[in-house]
């Protein structure tokens, strides 16, 4: 059994992560609307990983006795202004997120929750990768995409990238 408090932000973080794969999704189809398929596919590819992350929490909950209330999940609402604009906001967004593990993070600390820490651990890796690699996406784009062709070879790239399940294994 978890202290009221971390069960609620673990389950909390459940509803966040899926958040976050529904916007990824959002601009996922912004991207293929434009017809950029490279970008299309770096974010779809996002969203499966915010999923991912959503199961584990679940997961993590369940493996511990506890149960899992699923709360509603908010509509994007999100109007994208320019290619990049959906960049900045993703990077926003993970430091949101990250913002959030450290705040679950800390409150297993105050109650000597060391489990619930050390499961936490691979999340906060995590989150420092998935700040680098959307604060790289924006300085590739702002490096590169400032003509036709240069947007081409850059959605090239993003098409090359796979989808992988995450390392953790609960
Ligand atoms: Fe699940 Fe992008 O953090």
């Amino acid at each position: 059994m978890f202290n009221e408090e971390v069960k609620r932000l673990l389950n909390e973080q459940i509803n966040k992560e899926f958040y976050s794969a529904y916007l990824y999704f959002d601009m996922a189809n912004y991207y293929a609307d434009q017809g950029l398929a490279g970008f299309e596919n770096w974010f779809f590819i996002q969203s499966q990983e915010e999923r991912d992350h959503a199961l584990l929490f679940r997961q993590y909950l369940l493996d511990n006795g506890e149960s899992v209330e699923l709360l509603e999940i908010a509509a994007p609402n999100t109007k994208y202004e320019n290619f990049k604009d959906p960049l900045v906001k993703a990077f926003e967004h993970e430091k949101l997120v990250t913002a959030s593990i450290n705040n679950i993070y800390e409150a297993a600390f105050k109650v000597k929750d060391f489990r619930t820490m050390q499961f936490l651990d691979w999340f906060i890796k995590e989150q420092g990768e998935e700040e680098k690699n959307a604060e790289d996406n924006i300085k590739k784009f702002e490096l590169f995409a400032g003509d036709p062709k240069g947007l081409y070879m850059l959605d090239n790239e993003m098409k090359a990238r796979v989808y992988t399940a995450p390392s953790l294994v609960l």
